[in-house]
């Protein structure tokens, strides 16, 4: 027996428990390696990216001299030293990988400084003069779509007549509103170390939740094949979606740095240069008609959503694609109308960022019954709670139908993309959390207080999520795993997901030790690696665990079925008759401990390793008109906040939080919060401080923490309470659990919701209209929130 191994067989299943972290401990005595931190190997260089300090331009030439004149570089790497393709092997194969002709953004890539230290590299790319030609920049995506300057083709989406519902309808209300886009703010900034092997062979060590596109992007940039490259990430200091493809130029730029020097090349963005580089959230601007009845309910919503893309396709399809998926959130929209449009822009081209265009489409229903309630008079709860998704049959309409549209469906129970809602818990949620966080009482109070206060004002909002679980791109919904068992009876997992502090490995881990019946601590899960599983998706989707987890499951399980077909064979009982639990395994005859079957196992050469892949079921749907089952199943919430501001200096704090929110049958039940706080926490971060500001010459001002605010450990309310809906998925999903990394963000809209509440009561005491849209633009910065207070 190993003493190293710790058997403790009175623990119950891991599945379930809140155990720590993998890496809680390491992270927290600095022991938890960063690529940085990692030992650099003999005559590694630095390099530094040259960036366009313009807009849009013709790119007529660079002056390199006074950076190849300082001492210590080696280098300088244009678009000009890339051996293979000098475009992206990005889907829309619409970026260059550094800046040829023209320049698309201000912080664009035009090339690298390599040199003997990261300093000398920097101090060289600041150095390099770019001639270029200034050409119309377009800023802002209303112009772009003016202008048909789009990434993408438009989408749009039609159910019933939305027009003649929406003009027919007792009540209507039309406006325009617009939502910032978000800077990821990862502690750990983006980084690659590419390192050349032998025999045109290579190592690159990335900060990447989507290791396989960096292997990829890397080998079609060096003109290689893709067994050439090998990618390793063990861990990363934060994602959220910023490194799903950005982390792959970082990578490519070090790899063609590292060609051409013939040296391991290291290459980190200092956080300046990483804001002003790298993607963003999608900013989005609306416009809206909607009509309804006299007791709040949606009869026809007209939406239009112009998503500024920046410079490049990058993600912007699935992400609006997204948007317009989650346009309903939880509400029954009979005739709808959803136009979405890809508008080209030259800035950063945004990306992946949690929540992945979900919460741009959320919050324009939020929004609107939001002003649908003021307009009406009627609590807002009252008129979500009748719009939610239920198996009342739905309106009928027998007039011809204008083009491309659907016909309504028999019950409200169908998006307007035409997947039924059949998991759908969210009356009985949103009734618990109401009744837990004493919404009714809290609203009287409120209204009375509100009444009485001599500045202040006081908001209230509870807000639903139902947010759809699975790559809308349904070929990424599959995931390979391995998992070893050694001689010694400790166990190495490798799958194709990656770590940024989400919990997945932690997760993995209590899947296979369970399936095996041994303790967590004899799994180790090891760092992500190309040339182990293959072909894996990104780590996003918040569908880490489902995926990888299932995957390594079936892994697991068949190592356990050959040492169960091995213990049946001593024993002569049949396989359903041994158990594996607590690092024992038991037949009817014996008790042996887990490590010993695996010595005698072995010794009786039986295969103790396996491979173990899952391919999402159900899932299916058509791309042009984005109509089918995009989503395996849906995962739900609620959150009820409470806020107070200052109508004379536009100043926010948020008081008071209640969640309820369903992660199925938790795996762990302390990383589940803490995903919960965490998102709820970034989303409001979104919606009231995080503000990008861009200077009238398209350079983004705000590219640090003196100028770009995410929320501190002050901002946190004072109330703050989460709890978790204690159903298990309905559908077969690994161990009954539910995707839990992105949905919780989108609680945060109840902030944004209960701002626009005390903004409108401050209005209506100030003699201002507000019984219908406000004039209020998200993030509610405190600047934005004093103007709504004052503005006619
Ligand atoms: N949590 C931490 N701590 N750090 C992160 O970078 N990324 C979020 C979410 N939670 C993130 C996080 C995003 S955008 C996604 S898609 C999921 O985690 C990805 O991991 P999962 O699929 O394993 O949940
Ligand atoms: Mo998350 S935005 O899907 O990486």
């Amino acid at each position: 027996m190993n003493a190293a191994l710790p058997l403790d067989t009175g623990t119950g299943p891991a599945c379930g428990s809140p155990i720590a972290h993998e890496s809680a401990h390491a992270q927290v005595a600095g022991r938890a390696p960063y690529v940085d931190d990692l030992p650099e190997p003999r005559g590694t260089l630095h390099a530094a990216p040259i960036l366009s300090p313009v807009a849009h331009g013709r790119l007529r030439g660079l002056d390199v001299s006074a950076a190849l004149a300082l001492p210590g570089v080696r280098a300088v790497v244009t678009a000009q030293d890339i051996p293979g393709d000098p475009v992206l092997a990005a889907f829309a194969h619409d970026e260059p990988v550094l800046a040829r002709d023209t320049v698309q953004h201000v912080g664009q890539v035009i090339g690298l400084v390599v040199a003997d230290d990261v300093r000398t590299a920097r101090a060289a790319a600041r150095a390099v003069r770019a001639d270029i030609e200034p050409l119309p920049a377009v800023l802002d995506p209303r112009t772009a779509h003016a202008q048909g300057a789009y990434v993408l083709p438009p989408v749009h989406v039609r159910r019933g007549d939305a027009a003649a519902a929406i003009a027919q309808a007792p009540h209507r209300l039309q406006g325009a509103f617009a939502v910032g886009g978000q800077e990821h703010y990862y502690l750990e900034g983006q980084i690659a170390l590419a390192i050349p092997q032998e025999q045109d062979q290579w190592t690159v060590l990335s900060s990447t939740q989507h290791p396989g596109e960096v292997q990829h992007w890397v080998a079609h940039a060096l003109g290689l094949a893709t067994h050439r490259v090998r990618v390793e990430c063990r861990r990363m200091g934060g994602g959220f979606g910023g490194k799903e493809t950005q982390a792959g130029h970082v990578a490519v730029w070090a790899a063609l740095a590292a060609h051409k020097v013939g040296a391991p090349v290291k290459l980190r963005l200092d956080r300046d240069d990483d804001m002003l580089i790298t993607g963003k959230r999608h900013p989005f601007a609306y416009d809206y008609a909607v009509g309804f009845d006299d007791g709040g309910r949606i009869l026809g919503l007209e939406l239009s959503m112009y998503v500024d893309c920046g410079f490049s396709a990058d993600l912007s399809g699935p992400v609006a694609d997204r948007a317009v998926f989650h346009s309903d959130n939880a509400y029954f929209v009979p005739h709808v109308a959803l136009h979405s449009y890809r508008c080209r822009t030259h800035k950063q081209s945004a990306t992946a960022f949690r929540g992945f265009g979900g919460p741009q489409g959320m919050i324009a229903i939020e929004t609107l019954i939001g002003d649908i309630a003021r307009h009406l008079g009627l609590d807002p709860l009252e008129v979500r709670h009748r719009n939610l998704y239920d198996d009342a049959p739905a309106p009928t309409w027998t007039v011809p139908l204008p083009a491309g549209s659907t016909p309504l469906p028999p019950r409200r129970d169908t998006t307007p993309y035409q997947m039924r809602v059949e998991d759908n818990i969210l009356r009985p949620l949103i009734d618990t959390l109401a009744e837990r966080c004493r919404y009714a009482q809290r609203r009287a109070a409120i209204a009375e207080w509100n009444a009485r206060s001599p500045v202040l004002q006081r908001g209230l909002a509870l807000t639903p999520v139902k947010f759809g679980i699975s790559f809308t791109a349904t070929l990424f919904n599959q995931a390979g795993a391995l998992v070893h068992v050694y001689t010694d009876g400790s166990v190495l997992v490798n799958h194709g997901g990656t770590e940024m502090g989400q919990g997945l490995h932690t997760k993995v881990a209590q899947i296979v030790a369970d399936e095996l019946g041994v303790p967590v601590a004899r799994v180790q899960v090891s760092a992500s690696d190309t040339a182990r599983v293959p072909n894996a998706s990104a780590t996003a989707a918040s569908s880490g665990t489902d995926l990888n987890g299932r995957a390594a499951q079936y892994a697991a399980a068949s190592v356990r079925q050959n040492l169960a077909a091995f213990v049946c064979g001593l024993d002569g009982c049949g396989a359903g008759e041994i158990r594996f639990e607590g690092g024992w395994v038991l037949s009817p005859k014996a008790r042996r401990r887990f490590d010993d079957v695996v010595r005698e196992a072995y010794a009786n050469r039986i295969q103790l390793w396996s491979d173990g892949f899952y391919r999402t079921p159900k899932i299916h749907y058509d791309k042009t008109t984005l109509t089918g089952r995009p989503f395996y199943y849906f995962a739900y919430g609620a959150a009820c906040t409470e806020v107070a501001i200052d109508p004379l200096t536009g100043e926010l704090r948020v008081l008071a939080v209640d969640v309820l929110h369903d992660v199925g049958r938790s795996i762990n039940p302390a990383i589940d919060v803490g995903q919960i706080e965490g998102g709820f926490v970034q989303g409001m971060g979104w919606l009231t401080t995080e503000e990008l500001v861009w200077r009238d010459d398209g350079r983004l001002w705000t590219t640090g923490a003196s100028t770009y605010k995410i929320p501190a450990a002050g901002d946190l309310p004072p109330h703050w309470r989460i709890d978790l809906w204690p159903e298990p998925n309905r559908e077969d999903n690994v161990f009954g659990s539910k995707a839990v990394g992105e949905p919780p963000f989108m609680l945060a809209i109840s902030v944004w919701e209960a701002v626009r509440d005390a903004v409108a009561s401050a209005r209506r005491r100030a003699g201002l209209p507000a019984d219908g849209p406000l004039p209020l633009d998200a993030p509610a910065t405190p600047e934005r929130i004093w103007r709504a207070c004052q503005a006619g």
